[in-house]
């Protein structure tokens, strides 16, 4: 790609700003627009939000998801960061978080995997690392929060919400990712440079992905509140000028093989094939000839094995019920966390009318047609479904909304339950 087209949102004095191939014009260009963006109403995809630079999730999508990158500048004007460095350190050293420090020295990249003693950081060089934390989303209100302002991408696309603090010159090297991230800048400054080559050939000795051969196209500093939106496989590189915090908001776009091998995999266990195939029906051979070469693959094995393998069908709702479980199942190290005291039935009612509800930081919600997913569990919507879409859609139900939805006694039924096992919390607002 000769030069990736990019569009700035809001300008502000650039003189930090060194583009290579900048096409400021069509920056320019949306000036006025922002001047008129309208306050966010949720999930209104037509309407201009400043998160975007000024364009309607409608347009983003459009034109950018998946596509190109987008340059945001003042996204999100007030933001300097969801924690401090000693707040990421502390989580850092929890052993539920997942947490790395890349280091650099003298060129030589190395890669440390948490949970860490505090001892860690105290004998660390004074420049040139980077200490990343993922799914910091499961851990600070605030940051699940800011999840919620990419509500217009489908919550199945989700995977995290990453935090990375740096010293000078600290970052993770050139690479790309096979992920969508927007780089939201906390506090600090960081240097980014991007780059649409296709040479994706990575260092073969690196304990982590860094490339080979990295040409820059464009370069920005990003200021706090500033965003960069990055498509899967764009090259980028990110280097702290002074002491940085960056969010990196990422949604997965699983691989074929990946979706293939667990499709496969979901198949078997609880597909309809696994539930056509019979415990007695397996490989039989009584017309099996004595053999000379014994090690040879017999002709019939291979032969009767294909003809098993052609009777796999699948129908949409395995597909469904597949993405909804595959998508939906928390991450292995994922523990929810009943509530100490729990309230019964009435009281969680009374509260919940008063208060709302609102899904677990770590609860996954999905649904299709027929049926929800429940962190990765399926069960059928029940009739009255309204409260669960809802539910679902917003992460949240409002006291108010609650009143309005709870004549139903089998939702909040259900909705206790799912407060007994951690699932759900009482609170709108987390
Ligand atoms: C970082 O926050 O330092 C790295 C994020 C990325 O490049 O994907
Ligand atoms: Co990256």
């Amino acid at each position: 790609m000769a030069c990736i087209p990019v569009i700035t949102g809001k300008a502000r004095n650039d003189c930090t700003v060194t583009p290579l191939h900048l096409p400021l014009s069509v920056a320019q260009s949306l000036l006025p627009i922002v001047t008129f963006i309208r306050t966010l109403t949720p999930n209104d995809p037509m309407t201009k939000i400043q998160l975007l630079g000024g364009i309607s999730p409608d347009h983003f999508l459009r034109d950018h998801w998946q596509k190109k990158p987008l340059l945001i500048r003042e996204a999100l004007p007030d933001f300097r960061g969801l924690l401090d460095a000693a707040e990421l350190i502390d989580l850092a050293c929890q052993e539920d978080a997942q947490s790395r420090l890349v280091i650099r020295r003298n060129g030589r990249w190395e890669v440390r995997h948490g949970p860490f003693a505090p001892r860690a950081f105290a004998r660390l060089p004074k420049k040139d690392w980077t200490l990343l934390v993922q799914d910091v989303n499961h851990f600070l209100p605030a940051a699940r929060e800011l999840l919620l302002k990419f509500n217009f991408i489908p919550h199945s696309r989700l995977d995290d919400l990453m935090v990375s603090y740096a010293p000078e010159e600290g970052g993770v090297g050139p690479h790309f990712d096979s992920y969508d991230v927007f780089l939201l800048q906390g506090t600090g400054r960081r240097r980014w440079r991007i780059s649409g080559q296709k040479d994706r050939t990575l260092v073969a000795a690196a304990p982590l992905k860094i490339l080979q051969d990295f040409r820059p196209e464009q370069e920005w500093v990003l200021e706090p509140g500033d965003m960069l939106y990055l498509p899967p496989h764009i090259a980028h590189d990110g280097v702290a000028l002074g002491e940085c915090m960056t969010c990196s908001i990422g949604f997965r776009s699983p691989s074929a093989r990946e979706l293939i091998g667990q499709f496969l995999y979901h198949l078997a266990e609880r597909g309809s094939v696994a539930q056509q195939a019979r415990e007695d029906d397996r490989y039989r051979d009584p017309r099996q000839d004595a053999v000379k070469h014994p090690a040879r693959l017999p002709d019939g094995l291979i032969e009767q094995v294909g003809a098993i393998l052609a009777r796999i069908r699948w129908s949409e709702r395995d597909i469904v019920s597949f993405l909804g479980s595959y998508l939906g199942e928390p991450k292995a190290h994922v523990v929810f966390e009943a509530p100490e005291r729990p309230a019964n039935e009435a009281a969680f009612v009374k509260k919940a009318l008063r208060h709302g509800v609102r899904l677990d930081r770590k609860t996954t919600l999905l649904y299709g047609k027929d049926s929800y997913f429940l962190n990765g569990e399926e069960d059928r919507l029940p009739r009255s479904k309204k409260w669960l879409l809802e539910l679902a859609d917003a992460r949240r139900l409002e006291g108010k909304r609650f009143v309005t939805l709870s004549a139903d006694s089998s939702m909040t039924a259900l909705l206790h339950e799912w407060y007994l096992a951690g699932w759900v919390r009482i609170g709108a607002s987390a």
